[in-house]
């Protein structure tokens, strides 16, 4: 079975990031795969998503890069079969400034368990800073959720040229792929997301996502509970869309469940 280290970036905030690390994890172990996420944005979202809010997190992937914690021992189980995670803390903002030079870092500490795990799916933070770069450089390859709204076209030409100086600049990963570019926030209703829709498959083509990410008032709510939306209401819209994500996944990376 591929092994498979994938990046969920974008450097414009509040485009499903986490959201999509929490639930396409969630589905891809359901459907058997054992995975693991490494939450590296100091906000923490997708640790408090799958149910390890702060004061559950004994320790973290920030302990781990200062060298005080093994990796092993920072590994959470979510609570979900299939599901651990390595949570963030708040100090992971001074990790920006601590790990100057250090782009191998969390590569190097990753092969200590890179057997464990079918697929690790890492949260970056919205920005492209020491810790998106030291993700980067961990990763084969990186999926790209964009929200369908009016400054997704203007961002994603940025967005473009930024990834195509990191992915050149990658020296000794001249392997990292695009995964996958995801439409997330979809709503028919509006004309935009179909301008959205045709700009962004114009531009990327094959690497887009047949399966969209509806905006689903129960994805949001799902945080709130700790919960991965498919625990909390496995048959609404955001659940299926997810569900549905992980099978284009696993089905494009010829993995068989
Ligand atoms: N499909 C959706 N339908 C409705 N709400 C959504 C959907 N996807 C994400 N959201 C909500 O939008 C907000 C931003 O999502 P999310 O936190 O996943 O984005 P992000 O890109 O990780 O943000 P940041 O850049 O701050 O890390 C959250 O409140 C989330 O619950
Ligand atoms: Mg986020």
């Amino acid at each position: 079975m591929p092994k498979k280290i994938v990046s969920v970036i974008n450097q414009k905030g509040g485009v499903g990031k986490t959201t999509t690390v929490v639930n396409l994890a969630t589905s891809l172990a359901a459907i058997g795969q054992k995975t693991l996420i490494i939450d590296l944005d100091p906000q923490g979202n997708a640790s408090t998503g799958v149910g390890i809010p702060q004061n559950k997190r004994s320790s973290t992937i920030y302990n781990v890069f200062s060298k005080n914690v093994e990796i092993k021992d920072a590994i959470h189980h979510s609570g979900i079969s299939n599901l651990d995670i390595i949570p963030s803390a708040v100090e992971l903002a001074a990790a920006e400034v601590e790990l100057s030079g250090q782009r191998n870092l969390l590569k190097e500490i990753l092969k200590n368990i890179h057997n464990d795990y079918d697929i690790i799916l890492i949260d970056c933070p919205p920005s492209l800073g020491m810790l998106t770069i030291n993700a980067l450089y961990a990763s084969n390859s990186i999926l790209i959720p964009v929200q369908c709204e009016f400054f997704a076209l203007e961002g994603l030409s940025h967005l473009i040229k930024t990834y195509e100086t990191v992915i050149q600049n990658i020296d000794g990963n001249q392997d990292l792929e695009i995964e996958g570019v995801l439409l997330t926030m979809y709503d028919k209703r509006n004309n935009l997301t179909e301008e959205v829709e045709i700009e962004v498959r114009k531009v990327f083509g094959e690497a887009v996502y047949k399966t969209v990410i509806p905006r689903n008032i129960r994805i949001s709510e799902a945080p709130s509970y700790g919960l991965p939306v498919m625990m909390y209401d496995i048959a609404c819209p955001g659940s299926i869309a997810y569900i549905n994500l992980a099978k284009e996944f696993v089905q494009r990376n010829g993995i068989v469940i």
